[in-house]
C-alpha cells in the first residue's frame, strides 16, 4: 500500500521531509518511513512504491548487525508486534507494513554525526575552494569522490530550516561537552568504519552517512544516562551510496538510489520546464518504477533476500 503521508490516532511529534513521528507515550516514539521522496531538497508530489518499508527495514537490518557495538533505539520493526503493542494502530496495520518502527524514547543531541569515507558533496565543495574539511586541513591534490583513509568526522548542527551547518569538532564540544563529544565521535567513526566494510563486500560504496544519538537513563530511570543510536541508520537516506562496479575518482558518482529521479530532474531544468524549487514536475511511471527498483535492489543486495511482501522480519 502506497503512503504519501500518514495520519495515525497518536499525537504528532514531527514530521520531516520523508517521515512522519508520533509519541506513543513518555518512553516510545513510532517511526513511519513514508514514500516519499525528495531530490534536490524538493519533496515530489509522487510516491516510491516499497520505498518506506525498504528504508525501515535496512535500518533495522544494520541495528541488528550492529547490536555488540552500540546501544540502539529499536524495541520493534515488525508491524503485527508493533500493533499488539500499540493496539490504537490495529486498523492501520496494513498502511504500516513494514514501514514502521517502535522505538525508545530519547534526548537527542543537537548534532548531526557526519562520518565521510570518500570525498563528495559539500566537503569536496569546501576542499576545491579552501583545501580544508570542517575547518581543518586536508592533504593536497585530492580528487573528486577520492577515499580517506582515516574516514573524517565533520558534525554539523541540525537546522530546523533548509540547510545544516558544518560545525567543527572545537565547536560539537563546546555545545554538547567533551565527553559526549568524544564518546559520539568514537562510535560514529566505529559505525562507518563497520557498516562500509560490509556494504563494500555486496557491491555498494557507503561514501559518507549521518548519525544522531541520544541519551536515556536506564530502565527504570535510575543510573547513568547511556548514549543510544538512534534515527534511521545507514540507509541511503541519510547516507551517499554508490555502486562499487562504476566507482572512479575524478568525478562526482551516479546515487545508487536516486539516479534516475535525478536524470529526469536534471533533463527537465536544462530543458527550462523546472526551476529546481517547489512545486516539482510530475514524474512518469517508468522514474517511478526505475526509483521503486533502484531501493528494493539496495535492500537485497546488503541483506542477501528480497524485501518479504509481509515487511516482517
Ligand atoms: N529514539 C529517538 N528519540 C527521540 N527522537 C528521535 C529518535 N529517533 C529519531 N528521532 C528524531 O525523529 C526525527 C525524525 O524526523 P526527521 O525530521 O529527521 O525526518 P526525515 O524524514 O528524516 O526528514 P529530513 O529529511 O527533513 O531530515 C528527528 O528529529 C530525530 O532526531
Ligand atoms: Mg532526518
Amino acid at each position: 500500500m502506497l503512503m504519501q503521508a500518514s495520519s495515525l490516532p497518536l499525537k504528532p511529534f514531527r514530521r520531516g521531509k520523508v517521515r512522519d513521528v508520533y509519541e506513543v507515550d513518555a518512553d516510545r516514539l513510532l517511526l513511519v518511513a513514508t514514500d516519499r521522496v525528495s531530490a534536490f531538497d524538493v519533496v515530489m508530489d509522487e510516491t516510491i512504491p516499497r520505498k518506506g518499508a525498504v528504508l525501515t527495514q535496512i535500518t533495522a537490518w544494520w541495528l541488528r548487525q550492529l547490536e555488540d557495538k552500540v546501544k540502539h533505539h529499536m524495541l520493534s520493526a515488525n508491524t503485527a508486534e508493533i500493533v499488539r503493542e500499540v493496539p490504537q494502530l490495529r486498523e492501520h496495520e496494513q498502511e504500516l507494513e513494514g514501514r514502521a518502527m517502535l522505538c525508545r524514547r530519547t534526548t537527542v543531541f543537537p548534532v548531526e554525526c557526519v562520518v565521510r569515507g570518500y570525498l563528495s558533496g559539500s566537503a569536496w565543495k569546501e576542499y576545491r575552494e579552501r583545501g580544508t574539511l570542517a575547518g581543518e586541513a586536508l592533504g593536497k591534490g585530492l580528487r573528486e569522490s577520492d577515499r580517506l583513509d582515516p574516514p573524517i568526522f565533520s558534525p554539523a548542527t541540525k537546522a530546523d530550516e533548509g540547510h545544516d551547518e558544518n560545525i567543527t569538532v572545537d565547536r560539537m564540544r563546546t555545545l554538547i561537552g567533551d565527553s559526549w563529544a568524544g564518546e559520539l565521535e568514537r562510535l560514529s567513526r566505529e559505525i562507518y568504519e563497520a557498516g562500509r566494510a560490509i556494504a563494500a563486500r555486496r557491491g555498494i560504496i557507503i561514501a559518507d552517512t549521518k548519525f544522531e544519538f541520544g541519551r536515556a537513563r536506564s530502565t527504570g530511570g535510575q543510573g547513568v544516562e547511556k548514549v543510544i543510536l538512534v534515527d534511521e541508520v545507514l540507509t541511503p537516506d541519510s547516507s551517499r551510496f554508490w555502486p562499487a562496479d562504476s566507482y572512479e575518482p575524478g568525478h562526482g558518482q551516479p546515487s545508487f538510489d536516486k539516479q534516475p529521479l535525478r536524470d529526469y530532474l536534471d533533463a527537465e531544468k536544462r530543458a527550462g520546464r523546472w526551476d529546481g524549487n517547489y512545486p516539482p514536475p510530475r514524474l512518469p511511471k517508468d522514474v517511478i518504477e526505475a526509483t521503486s527498483e533502484r531501493y528494493l535492489d539496495i535492500f537485497r543486495r546488503l541483506t542477501g533476500h528480497s524485501l518479504d511482501p509481509n515487511g516482517s522480519h
